[in-house]
C-alpha cells in the first residue's frame, strides 16, 4: 500500500525551494573538513559565563513573568531595551513600533505572508540573501532582479525597476551584505531614500551585520532616511545567540498592524524566556562589552583572509574587502565555474559556497564565490585560502 501523500501537498507547499545550500554542505561536516562555507558566528562569542549572571538576574526580576504567555508584539522590557538600543543607532522606532519574532527569518516570512499574492513582483539585489529567497518564495512571487556594484544597489537600476512594473516591495541587505559583504553607500541610501519616497514604494532593510564593523565610519540605516516606506528588520543573531531566535522589526503602522495579525495566528508570540535574557543583556551593558569582543575576534580573521588571498589567487580574480559582517564574495574571470572549484576542494578539505546560488537568473554568478571568515582561526585561514589557490591553478582559473 502507497502511503505517500503528495497530492495532499497544498499548492504553497509545492512552491517552497528547497535550500540548496543545505544539500552542497553536507560535506561540511566530514572530519578535518575546514569550513569557509556557513554563515554562523563563532561559538567563543556567545558570553556564556556572563549568562550565568543574567539567568538569576531574569529569575530574580521577572519570575514568573519570564516563564508566561506573553503580548504577540514582544515582551515590554525587551521592546523598551531594543528602542534603547536603535536609538543610539538614530534609527526611528520606540517600543509601541517594534514587533519581535523568532529570528528575523520569521521577520521576512511573515512579510511574504501578509503582502506577497502569486505573480506579485518582487524586486532583489543581484546577488540576494538565499533565506529570503526561500522564505519569499513559498508565496510565489516573480522576481526582478536589481543591478548592484561595489557601493550597492544601482540607484538607476532600481528607478528602471520600479518604473516598468508594479513592484510590491524591494529586499535589501544594506550594510555587509550576505553574500557579498558590500555596503550601500551612505550617499546612494538617499537616492534610494528618494526614489522609494517619490514612488511611494516598499523596502524591506534587512540589517543583521550593522553592528559588526571593524573599521570605517557606518552609515545611517536607510529606515532613518525614509521611515514611512522601510520596514527595517534586525536581529540578535550576530551579537547575541541565534539559537535564542531573536530577530524584530520597526514597520509603518499598516504593515505593522498586519505583521502582528499574522504572529498572533502562527505562534501567538516569541519566547519570553529568551526575550528576558536579551533584557538584560541590553540594560545590564553585556552586549556593550561583547559586541567588541566579537568585533576582536573576527578582525584579524577577516585580515588574515583577505592577505591571503592577495597571497594565492591569480591576478585575474577579484574579492570584495569589507570593512565588516561574515563574508567576502570573490569572482573569478568569465568562463570559471565555481561549482567545479568546490568540488576540488572539498576533496583538498576546504569548504565554500559557490555564488551561483545566491542569483536568480540560472546563468547568473557562476564565477562567484562565498567565503566566511567567522568561523576559523587566522592560521587555518591561511592554509585554506592557499589549498584554494593550488585549486584554482590547477583547475585553469
Ligand atoms: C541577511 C540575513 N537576514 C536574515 C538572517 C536570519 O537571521 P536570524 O533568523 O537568525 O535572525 C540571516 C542569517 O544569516 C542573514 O544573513
Amino acid at each position: 500500500m502507497s502511503n505517500s501523500f503528495e497530492h495532499l501537498l497544498s499548492k504553497r507547499a509545492l512552491g517552497m525551494r528547497k535550500n540548496v545550500i543545505r544539500e552542497i554542505l553536507k560535506v561540511v561536516s566530514q572530519p578535518g573538513m575546514v569550513s569557509l562555507a556557513g554563515g554562523i558566528p563563532a561559538p567563543e562569542t556567545f558570553p556564556i559565563e556572563d549568562l550565568y549572571r543574567i539567568n538569576e538576574t531574569v529569575l530574580d526580576r521577572y519570575g514568573a513573568a519570564a516563564l508566561q504567555y506573553d503580548l504577540t508584539e514582544g515582551f515590554a522590557p525587551f521592546r523598551e531595551a531594543l528602542a534603547g538600543y536603535l536609538a543610539n543607532k538614530s534609527i526611528s522606532a520606540d517600543a509601541e513600533s517594534l514587533l519581535v519574532f523568532n529570528g528575523s527569518q520569521s521577520v521576512l516570512d511573515t512579510l511574504g505572508k501578509i503582502l506577497i499574492t502569486p505573480g506579485d513582483i518582487i524586486a532583489l539585489e543581484s546577488p540576494s540573501y538565499l533565506g529570503a529567497i526561500s522564505a519569499f518564495s513559498s508565496y510565489s512571487p516573480d522576481y526582478v532582479s536589481i543591478e548592484t556594484d561595489d557601493d550597492g544597489i544601482v540607484p538607476q537600476s532600481l528607478e528602471r525597476a520600479l518604473d516598468q512594473q508594479p513592484v510590491k516591495f524591494l529586499y535589501l541587505v544594506t550594510t555587509f551584505q550576505n553574500p557579498t559583504g558590500r555596503t550601500l553607500s551612505a550617499e546612494r541610501r538617499k537616492e534610494v531614500a528618494e526614489i522609494i519616497k517619490t514612488r511611494n514604494a516598499l523596502v524591506i532593510e534587512d540589517d543583521p551585520y550593522g553592528d559588526l564593523r571593524f573599521r570605517g565610519q557606518p552609515a545611517p540605516a536607510l529606515q532613518t532616511f525614509a521611515p514611512e516606506n522601510v520596514v527595517y528588520v534586525s536581529t540578535l543573531s550576530k551579537i547575541f545567540a541565534p539559537g535564542l531566535r531573536l530577530g524584530f522589526c520597526v514597520a509603518p503602522p499598516l504593515i505593522r498592524e498586519w505583521l502582528y495579525r499574522a504572529k498572533q495566528g502562527a505562534d501567538l508570540h516569541s519566547n519570553t524566556y529568551a526575550q528576558a535574557l536579551a533584557t538584560e543583556y541590553i540594560c545590564g551593558g553585556f552586549i556593550e562589552r561583547q559586541v567588541p569582543k566579537i568585533i576582536e575576534l573576527y578582525r584579524p580573521r577577516q585580515e588574515a583572509m583577505l592577505a591571503a588571498l592577495e597571497s594565492h589567487l591569480p591576478r585575474d580574480y577579484r574579492w570584495t574587502k569589507p570593512e565588516g559582517g561574515m563574508f567576502i564574495w570573490v569572482e573569478g574571470p568569465p568562463g570559471v565555474d565555481a561549482e567545479q572549484i568546490y568540488w576540488r576542494a572539498v576533496e583538498r578539505k576546504v569548504a565554500f559556497v559557490p555564488g551561483k546560488y545566491f542569483y536568480i537568473e540560472p546563468d547568473d554568478g557562476l564565477p562567484t564565490m562565498r567565503l566566511n571568515f567567522t568561523r576559523v582561526d587566522e592560521a587555518t585561514i591561511e592554509a585554506a585560502i592557499a589549498t584554494l589557490g593550488r585549486v584554482i591553478r590547477h583547475n585553469g582559473g
